[in-house]
Order: structure tokens, then C-alpha cells, then sequence
């Protein structure tokens, strides 16, 4: 090894991940879920999470039943916002006692899907999701087929205008589904998720501002949805995500909100609200070779050229897989080759001259998110002090 390259490739945190890698994995790219930073998350949401707020855990953001059985303790919850109905059964099997709310409207005929394979006891314990008199009119169709009387929650838009009833006229039109004698559909609550706050940028949004409009807009509809008669005991009020959790007061208009991203805060999440967070999960994989300087395919002319380019110079590694939704973490001088560096199979990665990453090693990636990421994987690495599991995703 010369002079230059005698640094180690990772700093303290990823060598022990590679040490670990090295000792417990398959060789192959994985996810490294570091539980003891999971805990220390959950610590700090928990002490700037509002009081009288019930959590939900979002399961597509966390889609691994160890990591949900894990949080769901530390939180005390049996609350789940589930998004694909092929979720239900595993959390149904780990949790019996699950309240599920849907977090978006499905196709009536995933509905229907549904209910024919969930067990007759926890068809009550999902809240189907209706965003539209179309969509309550559909879900009413599918609950009269299968004579069933369906609990729905209403989704109401609270100003990130992805749907949802955004007036008094709409809740009225949707209630009708919901009352009379044989109404197929009974009230399970609002859902206003505010997934726009802190994505706007400063000066079209200032973030207390527009989380005030937002309470504003969901004190209004729950107004319009007593009016319209959409009233129950057990009806949920949920709010909230990962980057807006903070904003809310005890006293404002939900009792429950969502969360998930944040306790593994994936690089999408990293904003100051969440400053106090620590990245939880990363994409590892091995460096399968070396080169000391990259030759374009019939582009030898490139020659001095690629010198100048950042993405083209220097000694490069090519790592098994690639194309990972996912940023460059450690070593932080890695830079995707701007010809081959695309490759879902074995993408090229520049290094800076000096750089020690070698053959055998790993390089570590940072998820842009959790969810459609850790569930890429069939089962993740999960780390707590040197004790590595493997744990089953929800793939
Ligand atoms: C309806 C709804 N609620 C809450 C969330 C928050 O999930 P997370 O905390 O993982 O961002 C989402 C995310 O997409 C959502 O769609």
C-alpha cells in the first residue's frame, strides 16, 4: 500500500459496521439497521412529542415486524397506519390487537381482496380510508358484496391538497354513505396529514404559519363532519408526520399522530427539526475491485480530460449492486462515475487520490428513505452493541 493510502477507508462508526459485516454477513449488499441508535431516537421524539397525543406507527416507513414489535413497546402503542393491504396479515399475526388505520384510499377491488383473507376478528380492528363520496360509494359497494358493515375513516385535506374532503359540501356528500339505517359504512375518525409543512420553501411557507392554517382547516372540518352527522365514540382524529409531530399542542384538534421516517431518519428526513436524530439504517456493500484510474470504453481520448472531472478522475471501486435510492456516507469521498456509475449491478464509484478503500471492504450508503428501501431487502442486519440479527422484512 503506498504512502497516501495508508488512512484507514472508514472512520470508527463504519469500521465497526465492516468489522461486523465481515464477520457475520453473506457478502452481499444489505441493510445495517442500527437498533441502539433506533432506542436513542426514540428517546428524543418521545421528548419533544406533544402532550395527549396517542402515537401511530407508520408501517410503511418501518415494513419490518421485529423493528415495529420493538417501537411499538418503547411507545406503547398498538396503533399502525398501514398503506399496503399486504401488510395486514403479518401485523395481524404479530399484533392481534392492532387498531389499523388505512393511510390512503385503495381500489375497491384491493378491498375486496381484503376481506376474504382477513380472519373475521380483525376485519373490526381496520380503518379503511375514504377521500371522496366516490370512494365512501365504493367502499359501500364492496361492504354490501360481502356483507359486511366496514369501518372507514374520512380523509379531510388540511392543506397538502393530495385529496381528501376539503369542505362542508364534501363531508356532506360522503356522510350520506355513512347513515341511515343500512349504511354499509360506519365513522371511524378523520385523517388530515400534513406531509407539505417544512417542504415548501421559505418564503412561500413559513412552518408555524402554515401548521396554524392547517389546525385552522381541521377545526373547521371537524365541525362540518359533526354537522353532517359523523359522530362516534371511537373516531380517531390523525395528523401529523415525521417532519411536523413537534408543531402540535395538546389542545389543538387531533389525538393521534403518525410518525415512522424520523426513528430512522433516512437522508430525506434530514432537516433541522429532526437535527437531534441520528441516521439509523444503511445500505452496506462490498467493493468487489479497484482500478487506480478509469478508462472510458473507446474513450482513451478522454485521456487529460478526465483528470478535470470529478466524477471521471482518480482511483475508482466498483461495489456489488447499485442504483440504491441512497447517498454516499462512508467513505464520504465516494462520487458516482459519470459513464458507468448507473448500474444496478455493479456501479462505479470514484475516490479521491488518497483514498484507502480497497478490494473487501465495504462501502456504507445513506437511504434517501425507509420505506421502498428497507423492504427492497428480504431481511436487514440489525445491530445492537455486537449482537447482529437478522431481521425479516415485510417485502
Ligand atoms: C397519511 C400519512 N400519514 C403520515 C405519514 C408519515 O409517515 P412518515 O413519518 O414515515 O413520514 C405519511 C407518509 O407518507 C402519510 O402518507
Amino acid at each position: 500500500m503506498s504512502n497516501d493510502r495508508d488512512r484507514a477507508p472508514h472512520e470508527p462508526y463504519f469500521a465497526r459496521l465492516q468489522a461486523g459485516l465481515d464477520r457475520e454477513s453473506d457478502g452481499v449488499a444489505s441493510i445495517v439497521l442500527d437498533l441502539d441508535r433506533v432506542d436513542v431516537n426514540v428517546d428524543r421524539v418521545r421528548s419533544m412529542w406533544p402532550r395527549g397525543k396517542a402515537v401511530r406507527l407508520a408501517v410503511k416507513s418501518l415494513p419490518c415486524i421485529a423493528l415495529l414489535e420493538r417501537l411499538a413497546r418503547r411507545f406503547e402503542t398498538r396503533r399502525f397506519m398501514v398503506f399496503h393491504p399486504a401488510h395486514l396479515a403479518p401485523l395481524f399475526a404479530a399484533f392481534s390487537d392492532a387498531d389499523v388505520l388505512f393511510g390512503k384510499p385503495l381500489a375497491p377491488r384491493a378491498v375486496a381482496r381484503s376481506l376474504e383473507s382477513l380472519a373475521p376478528e380483525h376485519l373490526g380492528r381496520v380503518r379503511w380510508l375514504v377521500d371522496s363520496a366516490r370512494t365512501a360509494r365504493e367502499l359501500s359497494e364492496v361492504a354490501r358484496t360481502h356483507n359486511q358493515v366496514l369501518r372507514a375513516a374520512i380523509e379531510i385535506d388540511i392543506g397538502l391538497h393530495r385529496g381528501g374532503a376539503s369542505s362542508a359540501e364534501d363531508l356532506a356528500a360522503i356522510a350520506t354513505h355513512f347513515l341511515g339505517r343500512d349504511a354499509a359504512l360506519s365513522f371511524a375518525g378523520l385523517m388530515g396529514y400534513d406531509g407539505h409543512l417544512g417542504r415548501v420553501p421559505w418564503p412561500l411557507q413559513t412552518i408555524s404559519r402554515s401548521h396554524a392554517r392547517s389546525m385552522q382547516r381541521y377545526s373547521t372540518l371537524i365541525d362540518a363532519a359533526d354537522r353532517a352527522g359523523l359522530v362516534a365514540g371511537d373516531a380517531v382524529r390523525n395528523a401529523g408526520g415525521s417532519l411536523s409531530f413537534m408543531e402540535y399542542r395538546d389542545g389543538d384538534p387531533s389525538d393521534e399522530l403518525t410518525i415512522g421516517s424520523c426513528l430512522v431518519k433516512p437522508a430525506h428526513f434530514a432537516d433541522k427539526r429532526l437535527a437531534s436524530l441520528d441516521p439509523a439504517m444503511f445500505i452496506a456493500t462490498p467493493v468487489l475491485k479497484r482500478i487506480e484510474r478509469f478508462v472510458a470504453p473507446d474513450g482513451e481520448w478522454l485521456g487529460p480530460v478526465a483528470g478535470l472531472v470529478r466524477g471521471l478522475r482518480g482511483p475508482g471501486v466498483y461495489v456489488f449492486g447499485g442504483r440504491f435510492n441512497a447517498r454516499p456516507v462512508s467513505p464520504t469521498d465516494l462520487v458516482a462515475n459519470a459513464v458507468l456509475g448507473d448500474s444496478a449491478n455493479q456501479a462505479l464509484y470514484q475516490l479521491d487520490r488518497a483514498s484507502a478503500l480497497d478490494q473487501g471492504d465495504w462501502a456504507f450508503f445513506w437511504p434517501e428513505e425507509s420505506e421502498a428501501v428497507m423492504d427492497q431487502f428480504d431481511c436487514v442486519w440489525a445491530v445492537e452493541g455486537d449482537r447482529w440479527s437478522r431481521l425479516p422484512t415485510l417485502r
